[in-house]
């Protein structure tokens, strides 16, 4: 997995993406994933888990978006507003 950050598309956001090289997502389980019809295949699981993150994130007034190919692997991209971007020298500062 591999977690990657970004300046966001305006100046007051930040973009995270979270990526893996797993078996990725059949289209009707990616169309559905952030609804409350999410569809699990996993053994006893609800498929809300990622309904409740896009859920908060929008809570946060953010945004979040899935891109996943069977066998190859998937990507969740969010942004989420901030109220500040630290520089590197207010960083070294609080050291
Ligand atoms: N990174 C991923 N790679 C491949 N499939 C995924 C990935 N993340 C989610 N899925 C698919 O989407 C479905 C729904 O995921 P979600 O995390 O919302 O719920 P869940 O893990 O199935 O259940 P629960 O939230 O109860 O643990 C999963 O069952 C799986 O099929
Ligand atoms: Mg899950």
């Amino acid at each position: 997995m591999t977690v990657s950050g970004f300046p966001g598309p305006r100046p007051d956001t930040v973009e995270l993406a979270v990526a893996d090289t797993g078996r990725g997502m059949p289209p009707d389980v990616r169309e559905r994933l952030f609804t409350s019809q999410s569809i699990s295949t996993k053994k006893g699981g609800t498929g809300l888990g990622t309904k409740i993150v896009k859920d908060v994130i929008d809570l946060h007034h953010g945004h979040i978006i899935v891109e996943s190919e069977e066998g190859r692997g998937t990507t969740i991209r969010f942004t989420l507003p901030v109220s500040q971007i630290a520089s590197s020298r207010s960083h070294a500062g609080n050291t």
